[in-house]
């Protein structure tokens, strides 16, 4: 496999095309949005900077790189002789199962179609295609340059042989693949997402303030991020979003996603990308201040 698609461009599909053209692939990174893959590019080179800085990559590599990726607005034109496209477009089933059906119709049968998504069924998204034996998913976690794991997901149909290459190429990236089942949330997500929704009921009931609870875990428990920092990091919509996924798709009460989580994403408190969550944020500072409301 020489030739790969990514579908978006946004942290996690420029955080992909990074990765694999650094490996050598040639990579076509494909978005509606121009604009967004001139930000994607202006954030591969500004990470291979920092590796560069870091004496971790040589100059010659980054402009390697970034030679290895090529941009297309037009998914035809991008996935055109590509042997795996990797679906990393937002977070809604719909706009996934649309993208699926449109690969499906678009690429050669022995083309391998997967997905990055944190939550959606790839059971479900095999069921768009005529192909769901080559429908698999590879969740890779943010930030994709740093983080080791790619959590492989097979779908009900998925192959052992589509399995074996993902997880093969997964290990030629330099990443450690893990290979789950299909099930709300995968193992990633069932385990992470209840783990932040606790900590938020621990400040909604006043058990602790927001830097003391996530000083506990940091310290205690070796995280490199609190759970409240690490929901402004994810997004706390995507956390609401997975938390629904689980209880939905589990039906259990123990699923149900803290109210003051929802109030924060229906009053547009999103987290970092948003300027403001359990934290505020401001362009250019790495200090981490507490929002007013939990001051
Ligand atoms: N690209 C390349 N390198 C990056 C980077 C990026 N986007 N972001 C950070 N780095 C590198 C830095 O250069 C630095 O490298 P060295 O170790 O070689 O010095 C290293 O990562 C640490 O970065 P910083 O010093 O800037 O900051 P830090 O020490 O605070 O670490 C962090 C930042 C790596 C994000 C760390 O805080 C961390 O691991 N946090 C937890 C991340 C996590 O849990 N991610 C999973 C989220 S869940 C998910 O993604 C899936 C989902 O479905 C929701």
């Amino acid at each position: 496999m020489k030739n790969i698609a990514v579908i978006g461009s946004g942290t996690m599909g420029n955080g992909i095309a990074h990765v694999f053209a650094q490996c050598g692939y040639n990579v076509s990174l494909i978005d509606i949005s121009a604009d967004a893959l001139n930000k994607a590019i202006a954030t591969i080179s500004k990470n291979l900077d920092r590796q560069v800085a870091k004496g971790t990559l040589k100059e010659e590599d980054k402009v390697n790189t970034l030679k290895n990726i090529t941009t297309f607005t037009e998914m035809a034109k991008g996935v055109n002789g590509c042997e795996l496209v990797i679906e990393a477009a937002t977070e809604n089933p719909e706009i996934k199962f649309k993208l699926f059906r449109d690969l499906d119709a678009m690429c050669p049968e022995g083309v391998i179609l997967a997905s990055n998504t944190s939550s959606i069924s790839l059971t479900k998204i095999g069921a768009q295609t005529k192909r769901s034996d080559k429908v698999i998913g590879m969740h890779f976690m943010n930030p994709v340059p740093v983080m080791k794991l790619v959590e492989v997901i097979r779908g009900y149909n998925t192959s052992d042989e589509v399995t074996k290459t993902i997880m093969d190429l997964s290990k030629n990236l330099g990443k450690i693949p893990v290979e789950v089942n299909d099930y709300p949330g995968f193992v990633a997500n069932r385990i992470l997402m209840p783990m932040i929704n606790e900590a938020i009921y621990a400040l909604f009931e006043g058990v602790g303030g927001v830097e003391e609870i996530d000083t506990v875990m940091k310290l205690g428990m070796a995280h490199p991020m609190g759970p409240l920092q690490l929901a402004d990091f994810i997004g706390l919509d995507v956390c609401l979003y997975i938390m629904r996924v689980l209880h939905d798709g589990l039906g259990n009460p123990k699923y149900a996603p803290c109210p003051l989580l929802v109030n924060m994403v229906t009053a547009g408190k999103l987290g970092v990308k948003s300027g403001e969550g359990f934290y505020v944020y401001t362009a250019g500072s790495k200090d981490l201040v507490v929002a007013p409301s939990f001051r």
